[in-house]
This record gives structure tokens, C-alpha cells and sequence, in this order.
């Protein structure tokens, strides 16, 4: 690639309402400890009555200040979601009309949980293809809209949120997006789905949605997929791009679990300081996590000028990606 991509700016939203632990008790069979010595999420933001483009807005706003540009400064942008607003209009077009913009080409992607990075792929290709573009990428997710709070076994894990990034190819300040691996295997789909309304699972007028309109997981198969995925394809972007653990100040993995977290630095010997974990505040946001993660690592002042990022995700599908970001 010839030119070189920037990430100009930074933004995430998450709604007001949270869903604790304790309150989770109240709905299904479960605890405090149980949730939090299997997952370590303690407590998750859920919308009320917003839909995906509403937190992306938020996310893509905050994104655009820290970039100081205006939306119209826009020339692409790509969604990540697979809990937009509605199957047509896309979440990006009722972004776009929400951001007061028209005429820029946008368009949603799903990759599941690893769509925020995926989405920085494309996003890439835009910034390769057209000198002046300004690329907004924003992951939003509202993960409760498909989750079934009747199955313990997978309601006490997600919560809603949206992060958001600018790219382009001459932010003076911005952030150099080095390399992205992405990788899938559709022969894992089955661990983790949502069927229902698709066009294999049809529903037929006035059929209630029954589980198959919701998350359903193989947590264990799954879990395991998540650390060596993971693994793998972080020490796969490393060696691609002649760096090693070492060189890297800070790992965002994907928020789905403390546990998966925790093996993936085990495995790639990080040491646990040098990883963000923001999983106890939000539980898993999907598509959302990393870049949320991202952009209150920087918030936050865990992120200094020079510091080189590794970010890395998994989810249904079965997807997985990693990027390398030098600030
Ligand atoms: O973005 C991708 C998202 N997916 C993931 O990250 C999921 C990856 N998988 C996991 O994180 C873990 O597999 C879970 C957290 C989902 C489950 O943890 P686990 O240690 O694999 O538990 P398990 O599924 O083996 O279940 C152990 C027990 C079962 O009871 P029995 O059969 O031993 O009596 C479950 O019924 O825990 C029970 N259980 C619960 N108990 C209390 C399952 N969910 C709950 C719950 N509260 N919420």
C-alpha cells in the first residue's frame, strides 16, 4: 500500500441504563459470583429505547471532535454491526441522514464480534483507493435487541455500546494503522448464532419469534475457538510486520470474557499490565468492544504518544482479526 492510514480520531458512546448482576438475578437463575468468577462482568449498559444508529451517532460525534472535523468533512461510512436498525434501510444510511450528511457512500458490514475490525480493513482499502478520504468507521451493537433473557446461559454476558474511528490518509496527529490480518471459518458457524428472520429461517406473518431469533452459543466449543484464534493471529500479525511481544505497550483484546482474556496473554506471555480490560463495565458489546475498549484506553491515559497497539477479536461466524496501531 502506498500510502499511509491514519486513525484521526476516537469516539464511544454507551447508554445510560445499567443491568447489574443483581439485577440479572431477578430474571434468571444465576449470581453475583457466578457471573463474575466464570466471565468477570459486573455490570452492563442496555438501551431503552435507542437503536443502533442512535449510539453510533454519539460515537461517531465524539469520534469526529476528537478528530476536529464536521460530519460533511465525511467521505465513507462503513458500520459494523449485525443488530442494525432495520434488515433496509442499512445503520449507516440512518446514520448518515442522522449526522445531517448525503451523497457519501455507506453501508453496513457483519463479522459478528470481529466487525470493528474487519470494518478498519475496508476502511483502509478506501483511505488506499482515494487520497482525500475520510473514512468513519463505527461498530455499534444492540446486543440485548437479540438476546434471549430467558437462557442464563448467554443473557448475562452482552450489553449495548458503539465506538467509532476516523481514517484517513493525512491526519497530522493521527494515529498510523501499521497492518490488519483477518481471517474466517464458516465450517465453525454453528457455535454461535441468530437464525430467525434470516432467509434459511424465514419467520412466516404473525409467528412469534421463538430461541432461534436470538443468540445461541456453544460457550465451551466457543470459548476455546477464542483464545487459540486469538492467539494465533496476533503472533501471525507480529511476525508478518518483524515485531514480538515485547514491542507492543498495550493489547485490546475483544470484552467477551475475563477468562478468554486472561488465557490469551498467558499464551502469548503478555504480561497482565500491558492488557486493557473494560469487560467488568460493559460485558461483551460485539463489534463494539474493541473499538470502545480502544477509545477509553486513550481516554484514560493508558495510551502514550509512540506506543504501539495490538488489537485482536473473534467472533461468530466463525471470524477473527487483528490490527497493529502505532500511535
Ligand atoms: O463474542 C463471542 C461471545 N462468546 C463468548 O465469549 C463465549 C465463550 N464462552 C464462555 O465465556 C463460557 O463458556 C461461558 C461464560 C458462556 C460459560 O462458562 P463455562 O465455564 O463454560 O460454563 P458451562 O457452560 O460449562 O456451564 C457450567 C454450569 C452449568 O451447570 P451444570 O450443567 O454444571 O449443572 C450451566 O448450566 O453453569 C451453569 N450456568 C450458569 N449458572 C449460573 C450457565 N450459565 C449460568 C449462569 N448462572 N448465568
Amino acid at each position: 500500500m502506498d500510502r499511509e492510514t491514519q486513525i484521526c480520531g476516537l469516539g464511544f458512546y454507551v447508554p445510560d441504563k445499567i443491568l447489574t448482576n443483581d439485577d440479572l438475578e431477578k430474571l434468571v437463575d444465576t449470581s453475583d459470583e457466578w457471573i463474575t468468577t466464570r466471565t468477570g462482568i459486573k455490570k452492563r449498559h442496555i438501551v431503552e429505547d435507542e437503536a443502533c444508529s442512535d449510539l453510533a451517532l454519539v460515537a461517531a460525534q465524539n469520534a469526529l471532535q476528537d478528530a476536529h472535523l464536521e460530519p460533511q468533512d465525511l467521505t465513507h461510512i462503513i458500520t459494523a454491526t449485525f443488530t442494525p436498525d432495520s434488515y433496509i434501510p442499512s445503520a449507516a444510511c440512518v446514520l448518515q441522514k442522522k449526522l445531517g450528511i448525503k451523497d457519501i457512500p455507506s453501508c453496513d458490514i457483519n463479522a459478528a464480534c470481529t466487525g470493528f475490525i474487519y470494518a478498519l480493513d475496508l476502511a483502509r482499502g478506501f483511505c488506499a483507493l482515494y487520497a482525500d478520504a475520510k473514512v468513519l468507521v463505527v461498530a455499534s451493537e444492540v446486543v440485548t435487541s437479540r438476546v434471549n433473557f430467558n437462557d442464563r446461559s448467554t443473557c448475562v454476558l452482552f450489553g449495548d455500546g458503539a465506538g467509532a474511528v476516523i481514517l484517513s490518509n493525512s491526519g497530522e496527529d493521527g494515529a498510523v494503522l501499521e497492518d490488519v490480518l483477518l481471517k474466517a471459518d464458516g465450517s465453525l458457524g454453528e457455535l454461535l448464532t441468530v437464525k430467525g428472520g434470516g432467509s434459511a429461517y424465514p419467520l412466516t406473518f404473525g409467528q412469534k419469534a421463538d430461541e432461534d431469533f436470538f443468540v445461541q452459543m456453544q460457550g465451551q466449543t466457543v470459548f476455546k475457538h477464542a483464545v487459540r484464534s486469538m492467539s494465533n493471529i496476533a503472533l501471525e500479525i507480529l511476525k508478518k510486520n518483524n515485531l514480538s511481544v515485547e514491542d507492543i505497550n498495550l493489547l485490546i483484546p475483544h470484552q467477551a470474557n475475563n477468562r478468554i482474556i486472561e488465557a490469551v496473554g498467558k499464551k502469548l506471555e503478555f504480561p497482565p499490565e500491558k492488557i486493557f480490560v473494560n469487560v467488568q463495565d460493559y460485558g461483551n458489546t460485539s463489534a463494539a468492544s474493541v473499538p470502545i475498549a480502544l477509545a477509553e484506553a486513550k481516554q484514560k491515559g493508558r495510551i502514550a504518544p509512540g506506543d504501539r497497539v495490538l488489537l485482536v477479536a473473534f467472533g461468530g461466524g466463525f471470524t477473527w482479526g487483528a490490527a497493529l496501531v502505532k500511535f
